[in-house]
């Protein structure tokens, strides 16, 4: 039995009670849900990765909860532009990769001398990482595979059974993981995008690379920067087809493959399209690309639940926000994008 509780402070302390036993605990972060333990012990760490499904050589996370903690993560001092991101951008949805600190176990790293260290802004959080006294390595709380949660429901409808507890932040703001950059090097490199955007870095440091598999699939033999990347993800059961072109062009050709499709059918899009589509089966992806994001896994969760077999969604601008979207949706659909 998986319990479900409130933040309140007797939660946090049971919940902190149980990361410093080596137990794995599932908590809100401004992102999506993430299921913590103790990052230096390694067989609290092996919990994670059984409780997911979580492919061996798949790294984690690492959250801490103040600038000061991070010489508990990392090795040597942060580079000066790395400085600079934290400054600007943490507590926020920025993973650094930098290199590992010898206390935080290779079991978390999988193996890799570098370490993804994120500072949360949600106060949940902040209060468990401060309470454990831990630095808490945390991959997003979804079966491996799934969507990320970005509600405790859905952090439910997974772990129910597998962990002691999950504490309810209600809704993730941002809703898609955060952008995860190598730090290491300069120019810094984004591996995946989300809430901290290729514009807001390069705002800060004056220059800016994206992987190129941020927007397509990998290459038969490619080497993986990132190894979640290669994976696939967020896949519902349903094919998934995204459409992109002029709104009036992608309108028809959804409603001529949507009356084409057979079995249950949906249709996703902007909320200032929802006209276009008469009276299809249509949900709205809000008004811009952050809606779409703090959205996107909840609906792809709900295709699944009312087992829809053809899902036909717009593109949105793959640029600011809309390049986090458009990564996972184009992840979710196994690339498959028509130009109406
Ligand atoms: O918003 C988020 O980042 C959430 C919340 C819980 O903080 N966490 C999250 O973790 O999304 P996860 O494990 O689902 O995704 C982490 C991604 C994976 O693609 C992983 O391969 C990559 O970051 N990653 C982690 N450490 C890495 C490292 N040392 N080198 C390269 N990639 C790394
Ligand atoms: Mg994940």
């Amino acid at each position: 039995m998986t319990q479900v509780l409130d933040p309140t402070p007797e939660a946090l302390k049971q919940a902190a009670n149980l990361i410093q036993k080596g137990e794995v605990v599932a908590f809100p972060t401004e992102t999506v849900y993430g299921l913590g333990a103790d990052a230096r012990k390694p067989e609290a760490i092996k919990k994670i990765f059984a409780a997911k499904g979580r492919p061996q050589d798949n790294p984690l996370i690492v959250h801490i909860a103040e600038i000061s903690d991070i010489g508990k993560v990392i090795d040597g001092p942060m580079p000066e532009h790395a400085q600079k991101l934290a400054k600007a951008f943490w507590p926020g949805p920025l993973t650094m990769i930098l290199p590992k600190g010898k206390d935080i176990s290779l079991q978390c790293t999988a193996g890799l001398d570098s370490v993804g260290v994120r500072l949360p802004a949600n106060e949940t959080a902040r209060a468990l990482i401060k309470l454990s006294g831990a630095p808490i390595a945390a991959p997003s709380a979804n079966t491996s595979g799934k969507p990320s949660p970005t509600l405790a429901r859905h952090v439910l409808d997974d772990m129910n059974g597998r962990i002691p507890l999950i504490l309810d932040g209600g809704a993730c703001r941002v809703g898609v993981e955060s952008t995860v950059i190598d730090a290491r090097t300069q120019p810094v490199r984004i591996l995946r995008p989300g809430g901290v955007t290729p514009q807001m870095i390069c705002e800060v440091l004056g220059e800016v690379e994206v992987d190129g598999s941020v927007l397509r699939p990998l290459n038969p033999g490619e080497v993986v920067r990132s190894p979640g990347m290669k994976y696939r993800h967020y896949a519902p059961q349903g094919k998934l087809t995204i459409v992109k072109g002029k709104p009036e062009s992608v309108a028809q050709k959804i409603c001529q493959m949507y009356d084409e499709a057979k079995g249950l059918r949906c249709i996703l899009a902007k909320e200032e399209h929802l006209a276009l589509y008469g009276d299809r089966d249509v949900r709205s992806l809000g008004s811009d690309a952050a809606q779409a994001a703090s959205r996107l896994f909840d609906l792809l969760r709900l295709m699944d639940d009312e087992g829809m077999s053809a899902i036909f969604s717009e593109a949105l601008d793959a640029k600011e926000m809309g390049l986090a979207v458009m990564n996972r949706l184009g992840r979710a659909a196994a690339f498959n994008i028509i130009d109406a």
